[in-house]
């Protein structure tokens, strides 16, 4: 037996750490992708090598919940890992698809949500639900308008809603610097825990992230771009962003309809919403950021072969 899956990478577009206290975000597939092959094996192997919990937790609870016997894994991947782009996400979308065979996608998003959780002690349900559906996911406490799956996490239940996203120019900067997410939450937690400002800045957010769904739902970019400015405003607020996020935002505003942090913050990646990638992409790579031009609109979870 061999089959393979491939799935997207992610860009938050709106609501990060707000959707932490339970305010909607939203998030895109872009068009790096992750692509996993399994093979009945005699034991278990991640790119040739022997398979460990401790050195690869990702396969090794992926193996483990779908109660897999043992394989092969191999990966290729074009997502820079420790980004924010939901590297791991995607790898672990398309190895709980592969090793399930034929897995609906809320059933490989909800194990897939749970691979991360058990080998990161927390994880958020828009990466994993992304690298599945693709396109765009609007991610809500309360019900929502076409809902794809509900995932039940140790905070409670998250709706996924469908959001149709056409193809749209982002330009990601990578600072350079890692982004661990546990501590941004916690210091967001605690700001919100002692100040009325970053309570207020977590709600507009919220607000935020509802304007720009109808937005996005009738292609309107100026609005989307001044959104993400208005966005990040409010992540500054809450103590997530940098000097270093802050500067790349600023070289890349000349050439975008808005540009903002995407993820947990502290480092990791700036979004450019653009019609000039080349242009935002130089001016990141002038101040030494990785820049990636990507494109919205892409395909969640898709199988790449199957045999036998
Ligand atoms: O850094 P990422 O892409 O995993 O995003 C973290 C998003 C947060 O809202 C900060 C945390 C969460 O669990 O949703």
């Amino acid at each position: 037996m061999m089959r393979s899956y491939s799935a997207p990478a992610k860009v938050i577009l709106f609501g990060e750490h707000a959707v932490v206290f339970g305010e909607p975000a939203i998030s895109a597939a872009i068009d790096l992708r992750s692509r996993v092959t399994v093979r009945d094996s005699a034991e278990n192997l991640l790119n040739g090598m022997p398979l460990r919990r401790d050195s690869s937790p990702y396969a090794f609870h992926a193996l483990e919940l779908t109660e897999s016997s043992p394989m092969e894994i191999t990966v290729e991947s074009a997502i820079p890992a420790g980004g924010g782009l939901g590297s791991s996400a995607a790898f672990s979308v398309s190895l709980v698809a592969s090793l399930l065979g034929n897995g609906s996608p809320g059933r490989v998003a909800e194990l897939a949500f749970n691979v991360e959780l058990r080998s990161q002690g927390r994880a958020s349900p828009i990466d994993t639900s992304t690298a599945v559906h693709g396109q765009g996911i609007f991610v809500s406490r309360e019900t929502v308008a076409n809902e794809l799956w509900q995932i039940s996490g140790p905070s409670g239940i998250w709706h996924i809603g469908d959001l149709r996203i056409g193809r749209m120019n982002i330009v990601i900067g990578y600072s350079g610097q890692g982004a661990a997410t546990g501590p941004m939450v916690e210091r967001v937690r605690k700001l919100c825990e002692r100040f009325e400002v970053a309570r207020e800045a977590i709600s507009e957010i919220g607000s935020i992230s509802l304007e720009a769904k109808r937005a996005l739902e009738r292609n309107d970019i100026v609005t989307l771009g001044s959104l993400m400015d208005r966005n990040q405003k409010l992540l500054s607020v809450v103590g997530v962003s940098t000097r270093r996020l802050e500067k790349l935002i600023q070289a890349v505003a000349p050439y975008s309809y808005g540009a903002k942090l995407t993820g947990a913050g502290g480092g990791g990646s700036i979004i450019a919403l653009t019609d000039r990638p080349e242009k935002a992409a130089g001016a990141i790579s002038l101040l030494g950021g990785v820049p990636y031009i990507c494109r919205t609109g892409e395909t969640g979870l898709r199988r790449e072969e199957d045999e036998g």
